[in-house]
């Protein structure tokens, strides 16, 4: 029998993301606190990994579903949930371009924050989240932005130029940081421009150790930079790449200490009225 690698998913569980999602609770927790979350609403988290929105949802009183691709963050999120007692919050693995066992009009809020952005088919991700949401209700997602000078958009740029070309056919997940592409992709899937609006919000990484060594969990734990590592390995490149973003790290430091890290990232964020 042969079994066939979904790459996508074994991108994601390549590495550890709750090493690099401990930096991001606080703001995570912020972004949530503006959702107008009630108690009793339905919530599905997509590509929530180990749940840095989830389960602040779920504390304000929500019924949350996280559905995501990697099993290790499925696990990770359950286990967290687990620890803080929440009964209202569970995660189970899923794809984002097809939410098969889920049924039509069945959540009053879908969030995706730099999750689904991540799914290959961004046409079916959209028609899929419209699809659960039920009318009246709300997608919101948190999407990077390509060529943004801040973190993230700059860690993929220079990632990008040490890694071979992707396949032919492969959509940049950055696009969904263009608002033209959301408002097509989400107006294939039936939402009038009108109900689209967007806004660019701060997402900051935290982290009480030196941004030299926040390079350091990119470098061992987050699948797209490890991939970017082992290309550069192969050119005699990684010393090169790591210098490359330690420096990026060290300027974009707010933190006011080199012995800790805080630093900014610009994203966009999407809401859609179902
Ligand atoms: C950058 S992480 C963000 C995780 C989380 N939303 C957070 O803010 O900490 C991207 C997440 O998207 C998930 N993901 C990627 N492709 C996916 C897909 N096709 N369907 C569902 N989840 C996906 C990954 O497994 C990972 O958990």
């Amino acid at each position: 029998m042969t079994t066939t690698i979904n790459p996508n998913k074994a991108l994601w569980e390549k590495g550890d993301f709750t090493k690099l999602a401990e930096c991001m609770r606080e703001s995570g927790a912020e972004l949530v606190s503006k959702l107008s979350i009630k108690p009793g609403m339905r919530i599905l988290d997509l590509g929530g990994g180990d749940g840095t929105t989830a389960l602040p949802a779920a504390k304000l009183g929500a019924e949350v579903l996280g559905i995501d691709i990697a099993r290790n963050l499925v696990e990770a999120a359950n286990r967290r949930a687990k620890e803080e007692g929440l009964k209202n919050f569970v995660t189970r693995e899923g794809d984002a371009c097809d939410l098969k066992d889920v049924a039509d009009d069945s959540f009053d809020l879908v969030v995706s924050i730099f999750g689904a952005m991540f799914a290959p088919k961004p046409f079916d991700v959209a028609k899929e989240m419209v699809r659960v949401t039920r009318p009246g209700g709300r997608i919101v997602m948190g999407n990077w932005i390509p060529g943004d000078p801040t973190l993230v958009a700059q860690i993929l740029k220079i990632s990008s130029s040490y890694t071979p070309p992707p396949p032919e056919g492969f959509i940049s997940p950055m696009l969904w940081g263009v608002e033209s592409n959301v408002i097509e992709r989400f107006g294939k899937a039936g939402i009038e421009k009108e109900n689209i609006s967007f806004k660019r919000e701060t997402f900051t990484f935290r982290a009480p150790f030196p941004p030299s060594q926040f390079v350091e969990r990119f470098r061992l734990y987050y699948g797209p930079t490890m991939n970017a590592f082992e290309a550069a390995e192969k050119n005699g490149k990684a010393e090169e790449l790591k210098r490359e973003l330690i420096n990026l790290f060290n300027a974009q430091n707010k933190s006011g200490s080199p012995n800790t890290t805080s630093i900014p990232a610009t994203y966009l964020q999407v809401s859609v009225k179902v």
